[in-house]
């Protein structure tokens, strides 16, 4: 098991990561997502031993790794962990088969071990063929997988990825998603995978940490993020396409959603409504609760359609069956459900 207790990373007087406490069962596929600038590389790198904590502990395997309160940390290299970064260096002189034998080498096993393991790692991430050649004449692609093969050979417990794929095309990227989760199967091996694509975190993980500005907004399973966000910034950031955040006044003796008096009965005077785009539909007339809205776009999605509208620095998502009869640029009339799915404090927290 992977714990993180009250960690924090302070540069200076900048809080990097602030008080983060997370336990990851052993052999999860844990991704910390958040947007660039949050705080993830940061984090991994102390999980790494790379970054000593300012404040906080990190505990593998009921070993304690890191002690920022006691401003001590185990080496790198006595962590058991192996890290693949996104920009990832191969050895330029060394063949595909040197490259992943390294690390074995300065572990120090034996020359049979080290041939056996070399063929059984390059064979799992399908580059048996490639051993003999250079990095300079293998793609990018293979390049990435003799990366993580060279990471994988020594068998660590724990596995690190820092946005991995983001140097890969649309369509490699989805296919060294699944051969990750493959590899993930095949070693068991605890992984932490850092990314700020919601789509890679949503498919992948076993257990997600949203991230912002250094703190943990919800740590849970996927389907936890999406069906029960915490905070509005999970809400809006997780989920294909995000959910529909709609400010919510009060004004005399009712209230205004999205600037327009509505038959609502919110929890605080002054709050969020969220809408999932399922839940909301378009209108041909204006109703009582309709909002106008200029189409923006429209776009297929699994054979339904994805309508988006604009009003004021307020976008709404909607997915129906039928495109609207509208154009771009025209006003449309978004028609929100009787009920939001959820509600949000001024504070950013869920309500209930
Ligand atoms: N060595 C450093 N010195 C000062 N500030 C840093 C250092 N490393 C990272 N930061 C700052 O900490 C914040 C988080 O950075 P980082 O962990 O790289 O974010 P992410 O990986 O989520 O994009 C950023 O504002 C970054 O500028
Ligand atoms: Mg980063």
């Amino acid at each position: 098991m992977l714990e993180i207790r009250n960690l924090t990373k302070r540069f200076g007087t900048f809080e990097a990561v602030k008080d983060v406490s997370i336990s990851v069962p052993d052999g999860a596929f844990f991704v910390l997502l958040g947007p660039s600038g949050c705080g993830k590389t940061t984090l991994l790198r102390m999980l790494a031993g790379l970054e000593l904590p300012t404040a906080g502990q990190i505990v593998f395997d009921a070993q304690t790794v890191s002690d920022g309160d006691r401003n001590w940390a185990v080496d790198p290299a006595k962590r058991n962990s192996g890290l693949v970064f996104q920009s990832y260096a191969l050895w330029p002189h060394m063949s595909v088969r040197g490259n992943v034998e390294w690390p074995l080498k300065v572990m120090k096993m034996s020359k049979p071990d080290r041939t056996a393991r070399v063929e059984e790692v390059l064979k799992l991430l399908d580059i048996g063929q490639l051993a003999d050649r250079y990095p300079n004449e293998i793609s990018g692609g293979q390049q990435q997988r003799v990366a993580i093969a060279r990471t994988i050979a020594p068998k660590p417990s724990v596995l690190l990825f820092d946005e991995p794929l983001s140097n890969l095309d649309a369509k490699l990227r989805v296919e060294m998603r699944t051969e990750l989760m493959r590899l993930h199967r095949a070693t068991g091996a605890t992984t932490v995978y850092v990314t700020h694509d919601q789509i890679e975190a949503m498919t992948m993980a076993t257990h997600v940490a949203v991230m912002d500005k250094g703190r943990v907004q919800q740590f849970g399973a996927p389907t936890d993020l999406v069906d029960h966000p915490e905070t509005v910034f999970v809400a809006t950031f997780v989920g294909t396409p995000p959910n529909n955040m709609i400010p919510v006044n009060k004004n005399g003796t009712g209230y205004k959603v999205g600037g327009r008096h509505m038959p609502v009965t919110p929890p605080a005077d002054k709050c969020m409504a969220m809408y999932r785009a399922e839940t909301m539909m378009l209108s041909e007339a204006e109703g009582e609760t309709t909002l106008p809205m200029e189409l923006v776009e429209t776009s297929a999605i699994a054979g339904r359609v994805m309508v988006t509208g604009l009003r004021d620095g307020l976008r709404l998502t909607a997915i129906v069956d039928t495109a609207p009869a509208a154009r771009i640029g025209d006003t449309i009339q978004f028609r929100l459900p009787p009920r939001p799915d959820s509600w949000f404090g001024t504070n950013g927290e869920r309500i209930g």
